[in-house]
């Protein structure tokens, strides 16, 4: 028997007893007299102790290393001076017997909460990193968010269906991963960007409730919150309406934001795509805060400000408790704003001081009177300081979302603890592509238009809303989803509206709208970005730190060293030695 208890669980209630634990070796003190092993396993660290009665077993203690593996034997004893730090710091174990399992080289980087080790090297050695207290726990905490996610979610009916992986492209907005078939010359299975269409599949089936817990694959730019391979939630059922998924996938979020921070939530806020646009620039507000946009498009106009006069927009915020910033503090705001990044080409600020009066950067121009017009429309109190960016609208709404993204995390209103969630609704169907010259879907090509718009499809398709929503936590996005079409003609006209010719919608998705001809129920669902969803849920943004061995922000395992080039025979093999075998 390897041991009789983990290096977490042993305390003054075992004293005398004798134990076996293996684990890594976190620390050695050799004091000459006596020499203290700290063991490390996944339940925390218990004190080895090796006195001078058994001077054989110091010789053996002498010879260990950091992260050696070991197998120790004693009898449990009470501290001289205890650890408080630790749950298990109050006895030690007196080793009578030691085996060394596993000698280990010296780690590239130290195995502790705070490492010395980049990035780049912990991603190398992500088996090492994983040893350490935040990544270990980060997957733990993945762990219960999962089992808690599939508890709920099977306590409410839904079936977990595997959907396959080697499919063909199912589009939702992102580049394919494609797999070469050997057996096909010529001819690509792409794996999937979401299990969308089989889902779909799934209700004409019979299926009802779906779900699974499923990995998706995107060849897309990669950020914080964006994996190349990541996971989803994804959910589907028949016979349902927009107001049931929002209810059954609320009960869920509410469920695991209890049980995991003990905070209750009576009712979500929903807003619409165009209201989330107008107060925040974002279709992702973070709603911890304030801060909503006052537009002065209107007022700020014909008083003399050349540059507000020719813009589309003038839009503002009211920076709570930052009128006492000084003209150096706003300078450095001015500067970040003008970053290539974001691209204002300025910034107007007043402050609304203490005493009710004004200093702004465009006095020459505007009265008390005009500003006290601003402090109304951006909701100032005294004390806060406007900030201003105009332009064309849409740029300026980005502009002024990361703005006000910046001030907050700078002002410290986004608290890792806080958690406010919120539906958008109400999406547009389609959005134009001025690149390609044509309409894309939203959200993906299957999901429904509100049956009150579909009128709109031929003349104002940019005017057609559709049944989809988006559920939004912490400035984050962490769900999606639509009520679909199921019906044929339909399903062909959006593909016609997204630019595919009859016979290419036909190709690439006869499969379903065939389907669609054999009784398909209504059905819709939703798909959460569980790493997403984890993080959150955890206090941070950063997904890579909820996955276990996570791709680096160039795409690549730097650990397995993936992509890589392949053999010249297996190119041949795949019907591929057209190409190169680049080096
Ligand atoms: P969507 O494309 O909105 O919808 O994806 C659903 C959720 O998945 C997460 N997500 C990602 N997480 C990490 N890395 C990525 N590259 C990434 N891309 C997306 C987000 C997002 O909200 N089939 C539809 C769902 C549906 O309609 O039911 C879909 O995939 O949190």
């Amino acid at each position: 028997m390897y041991r009789t208890h983990t290096c977490g669980e042993l305390n003054t209630k075992h004293i005398g007893q004798t134990v076996t634990l293996s684990g890594w070796v976190q620390k050695i003190r050799d004091l000459g007299a006596v020499i203290f092993v700290d063991l490390r396993d996944r339940y925390g660290i218990t004190q080895l102790s090796f006195n001078e009665d058994n001077k054989n077993l110091q010789d053996i203690a002498r010879r260990l290393g950091r992260e050696f593996v070991v197998q120790a034997t004693g009898k449990v004893i009470e501290r001289a001076s205890k650890n408080k730090k630790i749950s298990t710091g109050d006895i030690e174990i007196l080793v009578s017997e030691l085996k060394i399992l596993n000698a280990a080289k010296t780690p590239p980087f130290t195995i502790e909460d705070d490492t010395d080790g980049g990035e780049e090297l912990r991603m190398k050695y992500r088996y090492l990193d994983i040893r350490r207290n935040p990544v270990k726990n980060n997957l733990i905490f993945r762990s219960k968010v999962t089992q808690l996610v599939r508890n709920y979610l099977a306590g409410e009916g839904f079936i977990d269906v595997e959907t396959p992986y080697l499919i063909k492209s199912t589009p939702e907005g992102a580049r394919d991963f494609v797999v070469p078939s050997r057996m096909h010359p010529g001819h690509f299975y792409a794996l999937p960007q979401s299990p969308q269409t089989f889902k779909q599949l799934l209700m004409v089936g019979g299926i009802d409730k779906y779900m699974q817990i499923v990995k998706c694959f995107r060849d897309e730019d990669l950020r914080a919150d964006r994996q190349p391979e990541f996971t989803q939630i994804d959910c589907e059922m028949s016979f349902v309406e927009q107001e049931d998924i929002l209810n059954t996938f609320e009960g869920l979020t509410k469920h695991l934001l209890k049980e995991i921070h003990g905070i209750e939530i009576k009712t979500f806020p929903r807003i619409s795509y165009e209201e989330a646009m107008r107060k925040y620039g974002n279709d992702k507000p973070d709603i911890r805060f304030g801060m909503e946009f006052g537009d002065l498009s209107i007022i700020a106009k014909g008083k003399g400000f050349n540059v507000f006069d020719q813009q589309e927009a003038i839009l503002g915020i009211a920076v709570p408790g930052a009128a006492g910033y000084t003209r150096k503090q706003i300078d450095k705001i001015t500067e970040w704003v003008k970053r290539p990044q974001i691209g204002a080409k300025g910034m107007v600020y007043v402050k609304y001081n203490e005493d009710g009066s004004f200093k702004s950067s465009v006095d020459k121009f505007y009265s008390q009177e005009d500003l006290t017009k601003w402090v109304e429309i951006t909701g100032a109190q005294r004390g806060d300081l406007i900030l201003v960016l105009s332009g064309e609208l849409h740029t300026t709404r980005t502009q002024l979302s990361a703005l006000r993204m910046f001030m907050a995390e700078q002002l410290g209103l986004r608290k890792p603890d806080e958690f406010a969630p919120l539906w958008v609704i109400d999406f547009p169907l389609l959005e134009w592509d001025d690149e390609t010259q044509r309409y894309h879907a939203m959200h993906h090509p299957f999901t429904a238009p509100k049956p009150e718009d579909a009128h709109l499809l031929d003349t104002k398709p940019e005017k057609v809303r559709a049944n989809a929503y988006d559920l939004v936590l912490n400035g984050n996005e962490i769900g999606g989803g639509s009520i679909r079409i199921h019906d044929k003609k339909m399903q062909a006209k959006m593909l016609n509206l997204l630019g595919f010719s009859n016979e290419e919608a036909q190709k690439q998705f006869g499969f379903l709208m065939d389907a669609f001809e054999y009784g398909a129920p209504p059905h819709g669902g939703i798909a959460f970005g569980l790493d997403r969803l984890v993080a959150i849920l955890g206090g941070q943004e950063t997904i890579r730190d909820f996955i276990a061995f996570p791709k680096n922000n160039a795409g690549r395992d730097v650990m397995i060293e993936a992509p890589d080039t392949i053999s010249q025979e297996q190119l041949d093999e795949l019907h591929l030695s057209i190409i190169n075998n680049h080096n």
